[in-house]
């Protein structure tokens, strides 16, 4: 017998969830994606905001063979009309929707997007998440996992997010630089526990390959990513008071290039 009449590779096939950030050759997936799985807890956007949140590969995607989307999440820009710059000083987090149950991908999503934004196109201000109030699961693990705090918007926020009519039934979540190292080790955590040992659905007990090629998080992104996560970077940022987003992201260009500032050093 042969190696390869012996060994039959197609029979031991393991299923693979890719997980990358979105191309704009996956519009019209990610249109008919939300508007196949609507739920009552998910808002549907406007379609020039999403399609804008395509074109600019702002949307996560975890995907299963065939193309099948397991989980979409996307995060939208707002300005402050009242800011001197044109930078956009909030980003939202939202349109987060996992139809197949039981892969526990939520608090790894919505941090990978956070770090993600922070590198490549930081806020001025803060991210943060509206949510509906009877929406309890998600309250919790954006909480208590990915270390989110509650707060109360002011009302410019609530203006240009367009919330105003919904707010008795929102409660409202923000991260802000002090949070982000937390959610840095959340990301590679996972990813290290993706590349060791996949993910294993916990509704069904089936096991998949994470194929991380695409996901930038894992590859070029990934010192600045142990960087916020366990460098001295990461150390000033978690133990000073939150502060603009865009200048400590700055910063962390410099650490990158020319070694990292003292832990104790002031923002
Ligand atoms: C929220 C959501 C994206 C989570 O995706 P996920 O992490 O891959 O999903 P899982 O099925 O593995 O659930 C994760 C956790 O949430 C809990 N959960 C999910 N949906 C729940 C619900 N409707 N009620 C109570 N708990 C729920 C699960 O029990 C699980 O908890 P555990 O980690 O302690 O076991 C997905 O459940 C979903 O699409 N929900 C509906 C839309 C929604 O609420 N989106 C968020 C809007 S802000």
């Amino acid at each position: 017998m042969t190696v390869s009449e012996k060994f039959d590779g197609s029979a031991q096939m393991q299923s693979c969830i890719r997980i990358r950030f979105c191309e704009e050759t996956d519009l019209a997936r990610i249109f008919n994606f939300y508007s196949e799985y609507q739920h009552e807890h998910v808002d549907l956007r406007a379609e020039d905001l999403l399609r804008s949140s395509v074109t600019t590969r702002r949307v996560f995607l975890a995907e299963q063979p065939d193309d099948v989307i397991a989980m979409a999440s996307s995060s939208y820009d707002y300005n402050d009309p009242r800011a001197e710059t044109e930078n956009k000083s909030w980003v939202e987090i939202g349109s987060t929707r996992a139809p197949v149950p039981g892969l526990g991908l939520y608090p790894f999503t919505i941090a990978a997007q956070v770090v993600h934004e922070f590198f490549t196109r930081p806020p001025e201000e803060f991210f943060f998440a509206s949510i509906y109030n009877n929406n309890e699961a998600v309250a919790a693990m954006l909480s208590g996992k990915v270390g989110w705090e509650f707060f109360e918007p002011e009302e410019t926020l609530i203006d240009v997010s367009g919330e105003r009519e919904n707010m008795s039934k929102l409660i409202w979540l923000r991260a802000n630089t002090t949070t982000l190292p937390h959610q840095a080790r959340l990301v590679l955590e996972t990813i290290e526990r993706f590349e060791l040992a996949g993910i294993t659905s916990k509704k069904t007990g089936d096991n998949f390959a994470v194929d991380l090629s695409d996901f930038p998080l894992a590859n070029d992104l990934r010192p600045m990513l142990q960087e916020l996560a366990h460098g001295g970077f990461g150390r000033l940022a978690e133990n000073n008071a939150p502060t603009n987003m865009r200048v400590l992201r700055e910063m962390l260009d410099k650490a990158m290039v020319s070694g990292l500032p003292a832990p104790q050093h002031k923002i």
